[in-house]
């Protein structure tokens, strides 16, 4: 008997084979075999399109994430060049400022000076009135602005005239004995120093 139902099971799955059809049940046919797998490499290729793509989004969207400028600290001189000052001494620095993809050098004109009590200190030459570039007045041991007058001691504070402040100082570090600077532009017409850039 067993070997009878046993041969009837072997017919039955004869007959569902030909007929295209299993035993196993209507979702294991070669044709939803094949939209499973057509599914499965469909979802697989996405997957993978999406891990690929993550770099070129990030690749695109670096200069938006990224801060919109970013100034780098500039090379002064070496301190040895500094340690007997007696006047304010211009330097010019080149500057390197990065916007996203962006890079452009240009240079400024820096004065590197001591504060009152002999520590170097570096100011930009931007006057904070209206913005003209401010020289060192030998004769009259200032400086002086050559735009409306306004005038500045050797340290940088403010004298006489419409600034309403004193000159910017510059934030500085030494690295390997050389004097760094980092350059930024202040608020002009305001009576506190204001980073604008
Ligand atoms: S810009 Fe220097 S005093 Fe006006």
């Amino acid at each position: 008997m067993m070997l009878l139902s046993l041969g009837d099971g072997m017919v039955e799955d004869a007959e569902h084979s030909a007929r295209g059809t299993s035993t196993l049940g209507p979702g294991s046919s070669p044709e939803s075999r094949r939209s499973f797998l057509g599914a499965l490499l469909s979802v697989g290729g996405l997957f993978v399109g999406a891990l690929l793509s993550v770099p070129l989004i990030r690749f695109a969207l670096f200069p938006l994430l990224r801060r919109t400028t970013e100034l780098k600290e500039s090379p002064v001189g070496a301190l040895t060049e500094f340690s007997s000052l007696t006047e304010p001494v211009m330097r010019t620095i080149q500057i390197e400022l990065v916007d996203g993809w962006r890079k452009v050098i240009s240079e400024k004109a820096v004065y590197v000076t001591k504060d009152s009590q002999s520590r170097l200190r570096v100011l930009t030459s931007v006057c904070p009135h209206l913005g003209c570039t401010v020289p060192w007045n030998k004769e009259k041991g200032q400086f002086v602005c050559p735009c409306h007058g306004a005038t500045f001691a050797a340290d940088g504070t403010r004298v006489s005239g419409p600034s309403l402040r004193g000159m910017d100082t510059l934030e500085t570090s030494v690295q390997d004995g050389q004097l760094q600077v980092r350059f930024q532009y202040f608020r002009q017409l305001v009576s506190d120093k204001e980073v604008i850039g």
